[in-house]
């Protein structure tokens, strides 16, 4: 019989999401650039080859499925997708849907989908997140395109995505580019969250001198409380495993510098866009950034020297709580950041995305995912229209007592010259949200002293411009 979907693109993400989707009973035809890898793919398949189609040319794939025809493209975001594309566009016919499951830009999708427009032939942007082992076993799923589309694939989404208390991580999170961009923000979320577990591992090790081996069950212990979190839990696991090399902890092995593809740079460029602050997610960026400036940071080292290691010494449980309340309250501010960036986009483009189903989607599968989440959607359900989830209940209420210890944490590490810019970030946006009288009438005096920009005032509606003494 013929397949139910077909996949375009046997990288790891799309075999084991190939895998995933025979394993659940839906019959895939698959197709790969590299024919050998295509045959190999089905060969190792085992009694999962009896749902699997391996197709040598992409006609025969499109002969092999049922129409109308899903086919997912898991290829590198960028021009892979539109060379793909443009190679399936002839061979499918009306009412096919063409599924992007890679990580692409959202403006890409949109203009693909423009480009398809009139064809017929229907495009979905649809971030997948959980990495192999996601991909494999249930990953979260974040669809964005044409409703009716997402319809006719939600049966093989919901059996293949993963799930929290039996509810499945996939949803429909708007038309258009919406699903791309949810994604993209998960991932900025993701290097704000990464970013900042990063920071506070850099404090014990050079704050407090502790060695991996000591502050991975100080990492293990959070995760038993509100910071419980896949990251967390990967965190106290990774710096608990040994090199087999030299037997030395593994981290300490591994060079400092960061790769990024690049969904947490465009995360910040659309906050940026958008108006709307991302501050955690834009100096996680800058701070992979830097990690890549080594031979600079040697030279900087060389020339300014190094403020004396261990000065926080010793932990305490005090300094642990300190720690984890700080961890805690800049987490929540990236995530209101994170959702506030959403909140905008959906208005912008009228996407109307239900941002209670994104949490509660990125409960289980994704990378960032933890029972926070729950607790966000809880939060957005019972206040649709939060100007931000720091005046949640649930979330101000943590604050109150997190922002104390954050605003310690960041004060000790300035003195001791080490390095928190993510959690810096963090405080810095609630120390300038929660103050209702700021400092930009400076900015507006100064505007209006050297360009005549016009500034209001507290005292009187309308637009005023001074006339200024000159200097
Ligand atoms: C996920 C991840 C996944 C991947 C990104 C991150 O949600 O499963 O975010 O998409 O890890 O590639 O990318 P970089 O850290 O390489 O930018």
């Amino acid at each position: 019989s013929k397949a139910d979907i077909g996949l375009i693109g046997l990288g790891v993400m799309g075999a084991n999401l190939a895998l995933n989707i025979a394993e659940k009973g839906f019959r895939i035809a698959v197709w790969n650039r590299t024919g050998s890898r295509t045959r190999g793919f089905a060969e190792a398949a085992g009694p999962l080859a009896a749902n699997i189609i391996p197709c040598d040319t992409l006609e025969a794939l499109k002969d092999a499925i049922a129409r109308p025809r899903p086919v997912i493209l898991m290829v590198p975001a960028g021009d892979a997708v539109d060379q793909q594309v443009a190679a399936l566009r002839p061979l499918l016919d009306p009412g096919d849907i063409i599924i992007d499951a890679g990580n692409a830009n959202f403006r890409d999708t949109r203009r693909r989908m423009n480009e398809l427009a009139g064809t017929g032939l229907d495009f979905i942007g649809m971030g997948v997140s959980g990495g192999e082992d996601g991909a494999r076993h249930g990953p979260s799923l974040m669809v964005g395109g044409p409703e009716a589309s997402y319809r006719r694939i939600e049966p093989i989404l919901n059996a293949i995505a993963a799930r929290y208390e039996g509810e499945p991580c996939q949803a429909w999170v708007g038309p258009d580019g919406a699903g791309h961009f949810v994604k993209t923000i998960h991932n900025g979320i993701e290097y704000a969250d990464m970013q900042m577990i990063a920071e506070i591992y850099g404090v014990l090790r050079d704050g407090f001198g502790l060695p991996a081996g000591e502050i991975a069950p100080i990492f293990a212990g959070w995760n038993r409380g509100r910071l419980n979190s896949y990251l967390i839990e990967i965190t106290a696991h990774v710096l608990s495993v040994t090199d087999d090399r030299t037997g030395q902890p593994i981290v300490d092995v591994i060079l400092d510098r960061a790769g990024q593809k690049g969904t947490g740079r465009w995360s910040a460029i659309e906050s940026a866009h958008l108006g709307i602050p991302a501050t955690t997610v834009e100096s996680a960026v800058a701070a992979r950034s830097i990690s890549a400036m080594k031979a600079l940071r040697q030279e900087a080292e060389k020339r300014f020297g190094l403020p004396p290691s261990g000065q926080l010494a010793p932990l305490s449980p005090e300094k642990v709580t300190m720690l984890e309340q700080a961890l805690l309250a800049g987490k929540i501010i990236a995530y209101a950041q994170g959702f506030a960036v959403m909140a905008a986009a959906s208005k912008e483009f009228g996407w109307n995305t239900p941002l209670g189903t994104v949490a509660r989607i990125w409960r289980a599968g994704c990378i960032i995912r933890s029972q926070f989440l729950g607790e966000i959607a809880d939060a957005l359900d019972a206040l649709p229209e939060a100007e931000s989830l720091l005046l949640t209940d649930v979330f101000s209420g943590y604050l109150d007592n997190a922002h104390t210890h954050l605003r310690r944490l960041v004060a000790e590490c300035a003195l001791a010259g080490l390095p928190v810019p993510t959690l810096a970030a963090a405080l810095g946006h609630f120390d300038q949200v929660r103050r209702a009288t700021g400092t930009a009438n400076l900015i507006q005096a100064q505007r209006d002293f050297f360009g005549a920009h016009g500034f209001e005032r507290m005292d009187a509606e309308g637009s005023f411009h001074n006339n200024w003494p000159p200097l």
